[in-house]
């Protein structure tokens, strides 16, 4: 008899014949990747994790970088692995400050948050991911609780903080995130403006922002992320902007909607030159912006 899970979504996953979609091979982030460049250079982490290169200056949003110390394939929090890390959290050179857009184990992770927390690294986020990662043992002295509409700025790099709607525990119990629990980040730097949404539904406050150069894609299958047509809705709205589609491939996580099924190809056929636009890029491999544009 076959063997099948259900997940949150209350869709049947045949596990006998599930075929995960798998992200590109990792590349190793080295110590070049922290040294001051002319550009910008942006760096899925895999997950929903992402480090920034603008000029020497380091920001990471929701990074995850720890695994089990006996398991080198299943992170820190449990979630198993189908792509590794493109490193671990002693291998940061340098880190100006990290951004949080909410506080689920794969975006606010406490043992990767700790070690950076120790390092004095400013941090920028929802009071709620401050709440569960002082609980959890992170040093409180250099984080700022954010709202949506604010404005903070980094050396030369600007950043707007976007509202977020991700109220998953709807289908799963427990404290919902209400609406200033999540955030997103559109980072402006002198190479090109990029979004970080984070994990939401599509709003309204997504679309109409001006001159955006990359937009990191969130094509999981989840009601309580984009989701696929909303996904290739933001696309669209952004003609000009290439696309690093993220949040599948890395984790091996079937019971979780927001991990399984998530598959780019799903989402760029139904974008204007999406072939042209998607980079589909594994973690660890840069993409470089320069001039408003990124650099082929
Ligand atoms: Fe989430
Ligand atoms: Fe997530």
């Amino acid at each position: 008899m076959a063997k099948y899970i259900v997940d949150m979504m209350n869709e049947r996953i045949d596990m006998d014949n599930r075929v995960a979609v798998v992200a590109p091979e990792t590349r190793p982030i080295g110590e070049e990747d922290f040294q001051s460049c002319e550009n910008t250079k942006v760096y899925w982490l895999g997950g929903g994790g992402f480090m920034i290169n603008s000029r020497g200056t380091v920001l990471m949003v929701d990074p995850i970088l720890e695994t089990k110390s006996t398991e080198p394939l299943v992170a820190a929090g449990n979630h198993k692995m189908l792509r590794p890390f493109p490193m671990e959290t002693k291998d940061v050179k340098k880190c100006d400050m990290l951004l949080f857009t909410h506080d689920d184990g794969d975006h606010a992770n406490p043992e990767t948050v700790n070690i950076l927390a120790d390092r004095d690294v400013k941090m920028l986020g929802s009071a709620r991911v401050f709440e569960t990662l002082v609980k959890k043992g992170m040093k409180p002295d250099h984080y700022t609780v954010c709202h949506a509409g604010e404005k903070y700025y980094i050396d030369e790099i600007e950043i707007v903080i976007l509202p977020g709607d991700h109220p998953w525990q709807l289908i799963d119990g427990g404290r919902c995130f209400y609406p200033e629990d999540c955030v997103g980040f559109v980072v402006k730097t002198k190479d090109g403006t990029i979004i970080f949404t984070g994990d939401t539904r599509l709003l309204k406050e997504h679309i109409g922002i001006p001159d955006v150069t990359l937009l990191p894609l969130d094509v999981s299958k989840c009601v309580f992320h984009l989701g696929r047509p909303a996904a290739a809705l933001l696309a669209n709205k952004y003609p000009d902007a290439y696309i690093i589609p993220y949040h599948y491939g890395t984790f091996d996580y079937p019971e979780c909607p927001a991990q399984e099924g998530g598959d780019p190809e799903l989402v760029l056929k139904n974008v204007k030159h999406g072939k042209e636009r998607g980079l589909i890029v594994g973690p660890g491999c840069p993409v470089t912006l320069q001039d408003g544009k990124v650099v082929r």
